[in-house]
């Protein structure tokens, strides 16, 4: 017990199994190699630490000056031997802790050529992943004991993508892409952040990753690909809303985004730029979607992308279903 209190107090052994005093739990073997650097690092520092200020304060009392007429001896020009030894032995120390965490830094940042790869997309203000098979999430769905490759990028402004349990963060930038890869060692949700303060939501901005056990993975994603299939059309149209950029502009509690409000936007009469009015129905959300140039809703910019292509006739549906019960 105590020795395996002091073990965790000092960062070493099996620690973190369930997370230390002074750690987040090790999800993956990059965790591990981490603080296993860290730890060195932290106790050559403290050993260096507490033995130059005890000799500096057993110095300052040995040989304080006793007596006003006490003369200082003159000091030794010259020790090649401790000159050397306090040269060498510092030189091999930070010589080990380069090689061993450039050696860690190259490995973690290299993903192994078999792994799954996720894309990340940062936004204002939640994170996005995106399967191979197109699928798109709130959250990152991995399985465990599998190398998962991430290629992030930020849609508007820089964010921080952030999972303590993985020791993983990278700044992802809009405009370029950025690599990053783990390997879980155990089934569980682990906490995603942002670290990067990139406006009002920016503490909203939290994620899970949700590490399967083995064949768990492919049975959600199956599910999950086919929600337009289980769930209700109101419900898919809701999370359509939410992972497909709509909710960016558009917010669902009336007040006016990039874009107007979807509440109680169905059904309703929508003045036009120019004077003219549409009402909103089924068609004109459609075209709105598709072709958003041809009505432009009085007191907004016309900056809207098309969503041809991006959106299948039945996601576009289920948006329209999901808009009539925002009332
Ligand atoms: Cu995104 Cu802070």
């Amino acid at each position: 017990m105590g020795h395996e209190l002091i073990g965790r107090l000092l960062g070493w052994a099996s620690v973190q199994a369930e997370g230390g005093f002074w750690m987040p739990v090790q999800g993956s073997t990059g965790a591990v190699v981490v603080d296993r650097i860290f730890s060195l690092v932290l106790w050559v520092s403290v050993f260096f630490f507490v033995l130059i200020v005890s000799l500096m304060v057993f110095f300052v009392v040995r040989y304080r000056r006793r007596d006003a007429r006490d003369e200082a001896t003159p000091s030794p020009r010259h020790n090649t031997l401790l000159e050397v030894t306090w040269t060498a032995i510092p030189i091999v120390i930070v010589i080990v802790i380069f090689v061993w965490g450039f050696t860690a830094f190259l490995n973690l940042n290299v993903p192994p050529a078999n792994s799954y790869e996720v894309l990340v997309t940062g936004q204002k203000w939640k994170w996005l992943f995106t399967y191979p098979s197109g699928h798109v999430d709130e959250d990152l769905h991995v399985s465990v004991n599998t190398p998962v490759s991430l290629v992030m990028t930020s849609e508007d402004v820089i964010h921080g993508f952030y999972v303590p349990a993985f020791r993983l963060k990278r700044d992802v930038v809009p405009g370029r892409y950025v690599k990053l890869w783990f390997r879980a060692v155990k089934p569980g949700e682990y906490q995603i952040y942002c670290t990067q303060y990139c406006g009002t939501g920016h503490s909203d901005m939290w994620a899970k990753v949700v590490v399967h056990e083995p064949g768990g993975f492919e049975r959600w994603l199956e599910e999950a690909s086919n929600f337009l299939k289980t769930m209700s059309p109101a419900q898919a149209g809701e999370r359509l809303v939410r992972t497909r950029g709509c909710a960016q502009c558009h917010t669902v509690n009336g007040t006016a985004g990039t874009g107007p409000t979807f509440l109680s936007l169905f059904g309703h009469q929508v003045a036009l730029e120019g004077g003219r009015t549409a009402p909103a129905d089924e068609d004109y959300v459609r075209e709105s979607i598709m072709e958003p140039q041809a009505k432009i809703v009085a007191g907004f910019q016309p900056v809207m992308p098309t969503f041809k292509g991006r959106l299948t006739d039945q996601e576009v549906t289920a948006i329209i279903e999901y808009l009539k019960t925002l009332k």
